[in-house]
């Protein structure tokens, strides 16, 4: 696939058929991921690929929960779990019937299931003790390694998504995965067959995030 084209149609893929993957194509998926670049080519990721359908299961849970609250947060119309904001932390206490989520009730029959760590002894976060915002440079040595692994599966036919809800869990996930001490858990993603692949992506025009000079300077006309 030319490699504009799998940028522009590589969508969210969250329900797969039955058909398995074979680990052959897995290998080349996190063959080609590898070459996904990292600050000081550290290369800070570690793949754990998630075949037990136990430890599946308690992740599913684990997610599940976290969801409920993502869902009923964004509810309130909060962007959930904002740092900016304080109240989007709490709990709703949603009392209508349980929501199916199709990620985690696929994530026990999914073809495969990735959990993927960041060795933090491996990452120079510059922006760490920043006084007056979190910082986020850190998800940058592993996130493009996340997406290569997206667009390689497309590449191969494949679909898939990744979700960052495990790392809300860490302590209860990390221990279910051996997460080593040091490492965070950047992202669950899971990989199958699409029953439907969403090749039309809504988003933003360049103008909306585009400006000259400065971020408040006039817009970038191309
Ligand atoms: C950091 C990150 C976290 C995400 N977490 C979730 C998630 O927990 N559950 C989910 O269904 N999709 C998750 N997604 C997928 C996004 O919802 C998806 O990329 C976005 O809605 C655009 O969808 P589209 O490519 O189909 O247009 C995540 C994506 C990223 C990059």
């Amino acid at each position: 696939m030319e490699i504009r084209e799998a940028i522009r149609t590589t969508g969210a893929v969250r329900s797969f058929t039955d058909q398995p993957v074979d680990a052959a194509v897995l290998a080349e998926i996190l063959d080609d991921a590898r070459y996904a670049p990292s600050g000081g080519n550290r290369q800070p990721w570690k793949v754990a690929v998630i075949q037990d359908p136990d430890l599946r299961r308690t992740i599913g849970s684990l997610m599940r929960g976290v969801m409920q609250d993502y869902f009923a947060i964004g509810a309130t119309g909060r962007t959930p779990f904002n740092a900016l904001d304080p109240d989007s932390f709490q709990p709703q206490h949603e009392t209508g019937p349980e929501t199916p989520f199709p990620l985690v009730e696929q994530i026990e029959k999914a073809p495969i299931v990735l959990a993927i760590a960041a060795d933090l002894a491996k990452v120079a976060m510059m922006d760490y003790g920043n006084p007056v915002r979190p910082p986020v440079t850190a998800g940058g040595s592993v996130y493009p390694f996340c997406w290569s692994i997206l667009l390689s599966a497309r590449a191969h036919g494949l679909g898939g998504v990744m979700t960052t809800f495990l790392s809300r869990v860490e302590s209860h996930g990390g221990a279910a995965l051996g997460l080593p001490s040091g490492h965070a858990l950047a992202a669950t993603i899971v990989i199958g067959h699409p029953i439907h692949q969403a090749t039309k992506l809504k988003r933003q025009p360049v103008s909306a995030f585009t400006t000259v000079d400065r971020f408040d300077g006039h817009p970038f006309a191309g």
